[in-house]
């Protein structure tokens, strides 16, 4: 039986996990077609189970990007700070360039306090009360080698800490401000600046996943300024810790970039840095991003996140 409505997302998909514990590559599917809540649902259900999906040699328009992501929920502009496409607001382009003049060793760049290193691994937007749910990133230009990304699993790095640790940090919030990283991209030559910041936030440093109701170590390091209601030297000490923890190479994920590869992954249960090698090579690399608007965070003792500075993170129509 044929139908002459416009052709379907298929709704057969082929799940190859590439590790047992984060990350699995879908094939099968055709992401510049219209999706049914079907094939949604299957691939909100792998996401959250495998916490970052892989879609290689997706071609995509920018209309049929926007399109992908907006089955899964209203998309956010392009960032707090930082403009997206002109031609479309919730589009975040990123060069390699971008993250090399932004290291965070870059000194030229004026910070509140001193920069700690840890890799370049952080939660997207942390420091709006209400960071994004998803995000979603193709790969523009790629280059022949160099530019990968991580993903590490926060329900795993939560679960994989001492019962007294875990009811220590169950009880904590954090709070989380933008960073030079960040406030760099309102700088010289980005004039069409979305907003300046600063922007801050409180969350939990626990944080209950609100479609499967795992605890997710909530913990962004180098946007986390210090954890509430502890001595200066026990947060550092703390952040440094679980820095630690949720950087185990066991919880983690590595993906080799292709042209046209998408990416999307649970921002609500993942860390990422990318691209870790940016300071080591200089070939283009050119990716588009695009995020689905989250919630307030909500804590295992019922705290829900708060904004200190700024407001909450929008959504565009
Ligand atoms: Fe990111």
């Amino acid at each position: 039986m044929t139908s002459a409505a416009a052709p379907a997302l298929q709704s057969s998909l082929d799940i190859r996990p590439l590790t047992p514990v984060i990350g699995a590559e879908i094939s099968g599917i055709d992401l510049s077609r219209s999706a049914d809540a079907a094939t949604t649902l299957q691939i909100t259900e792998a996401l959250h189970r495998w916490r970052v999906l892989f879609f290689r040699s997706q071609p995509l328009t920018d209309e049929q990007f926007l399109a992908f992501g907006r089955s899964f929920g209203p998309l956010t502009p392009a960032h707090p700070i930082s403009a997206g496409l002109s031609e479309h607001p919730e589009i975040w382009e990123r060069a390699a360039t971008d993250y090399r003049t932004r290291h965070v060793h870059d000194r030229s760049i004026p910070v509140a306090r001193p920069p700690r290193d840890y890799q370049g691994w952080h939660i997207d937007i942390t420091f709006m009360a209400n960071p994004n749910r998803y995000s979603i990133l193709r790969g523009v230009r790629i280059p022949a080698y160099g530019g990968d990304t991580l993903w590490s699993n926060l329900a795993l790095a939560y679960q994989g800490l001492s019962r007294p640790v875990q009811a220590l940090v169950d009880g904590l919030t954090a709070v989380h401000r933008t960073s030079a990283y960040d406030s760099a991209d309102a700088g010289a030559g980005k004039a069409s600046a979305a907003r300046p910041g600063p922007f801050a936030a409180q969350h939990p440093l626990v944080r209950i996943h609100p479609a499967t109701g795992e605890k997710i170590l909530f913990f962004n390091p180098g946007v986390i300024s210090h954890i509430v209601g502890l001595k200066e030297r026990e947060s550092q000490a703390l952040i440094d810790l679980l820095a630690g923890e949720i950087t185990r190479p066991e919880y983690t994920v590595r993906f080799r970039w292709s042209l046209d590869a998408v990416a999307m992954w649970d921002n609500q249960a993942t860390a990422h840095a990318g691209p870790i090698d940016y300071a080591h090579f200089d070939q283009p690399r050119v990716v588009r991003r695009i995020t689905v608007a989250g919630d307030l965070p909500l804590g295992p003792d019922g705290f829900r996140s708060r904004v200190l500075e700024g407001e909450l993170f929008g959504v565009i129509p």
